[in-house]
């Protein structure tokens, strides 16, 4: 076999599904920090095609431990090192917002394309910015959309009114809304601060007595989430629920979702946690062997 699933034991259970669901073996990426909070890590020898798998939630450490697990494997007969990261982090700021500001998306885009052979993530924040090409030069960086496993988890009885609480949310609400024939409207969003966004939906009414699934790429603090489930509260939705792709959210911000009557809130388990279970390890195996990168 020529290639090997490496994963950090955090992430141990998706890493070890990726492997099943490709049928290669699984090897353990080891780590710990010193002291002085620097990072080691310590990789067994590698296949000609390593599949390092970390998904970048809380990402400064694991950027950090994800460049030596790299350098390891190829010291350790790797040819080719891919990155397999189902939450891709530091894509929100694609742009300067504020004077002085790094374009965080474009600086992380050239470390990773520097370090890696390919890329394999779901659903990044690429609003402004089209494809991964742009940011990765030189390297295959590839992004699979979740929506067949959304539309898969959508509870379809009642005839659902699907929600998205902004324009570039359109992407998942019509691929899951489109083969199913459901309904959806579209909200826009004016962000004020880090948990401060405005949404407006011109549609709400058709929320009257419905069910209503909000669908998002990411749940971060929820504002979104909370803004958008108001106004549809107020338009006289009968339930709300959320399909997201990623969901970062803390516990308390979670909590504050299910006090605002907004459940189940359901999620892939690209960041592993209460929401993220809708497993994605089927959706990657089949775009790693389209790639032949499992070869
Ligand atoms: C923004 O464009 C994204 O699609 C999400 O709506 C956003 O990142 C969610 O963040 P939060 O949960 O902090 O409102």
């Amino acid at each position: 076999m020529s290639c090997t699933v490496f994963g950090f034991a955090a992430q141990a259970a998706a890493s070890e599904r990726l492997a099943r669901a490709l049928g290669v073996p699984h090897r353990a990426v080891a780590s710990r920090s010193f002291p002085d909070g620097e990072s080691l890590v310590q990789v067994e020898p590698s296949s000609s095609t390593a599949l390092l798998y970390c998904s970048l939630d809380h990402p400064n450490d694991k950027l950090i431990e994800i460049l030596l697990a790299a350098a390891a494997l190829r010291d350790n007969g790797a040819a080719q090192v891919v990155l397999v990261a189902p939450y891709l982090a530091y894509m929100r700021q694609d742009t300067v917002f504020h004077a002085g500001e790094a374009v965080s998306q474009r600086v992380i885009g050239k470390v990773l394309a520097e370090h890696f052979d390919g890329l394999l993530t779901l659903d990044p924040h690429l609003h402004r910015t089209h494809s991964l090409a742009a940011i990765m030069p030189g390297i295959e960086a590839v992004a699979v959309s979740a929506a067949p496993v959304l539309a898969a988890a959508l509870d379809k009885r009642d005839d659902p009114l699907l929600v998205g609480p902004d324009g570039e949310a359109h992407q998942w609400v019509e691929r899951i809304a489109g083969p199913l024939q459901l309904e959806f409207v579209l909200g826009t969003k004016r962000r004020a601060g880090d948990r401060s966004v405005d949404v407006a939906i011109p549609d709400a009414e058709r929320a009257k007595g419905r069910r209503v699934v909000i669908v998002d790429d990411l749940i971060s603090s929820g504002g979104t989430l909370l803004a958008a489930a108001r106004l549809m509260r107020e338009a006289g939705a009968r339930n709300i629920e959320v399909l997201a792709t990623h969901c970062l959210a803390a516990e308390a911000d979670l909590a504050e979702l299910r006090e605002a009557g907004i459940t189940p809130i359901r999620a892939t388990d690209s960041v592993a946690g209460p929401v993220g279970t809708l497993p994605i390890a089927g959706l990657l195996a089949e775009e790693i062997r389209r790639r032949r990168w499992s070869l």
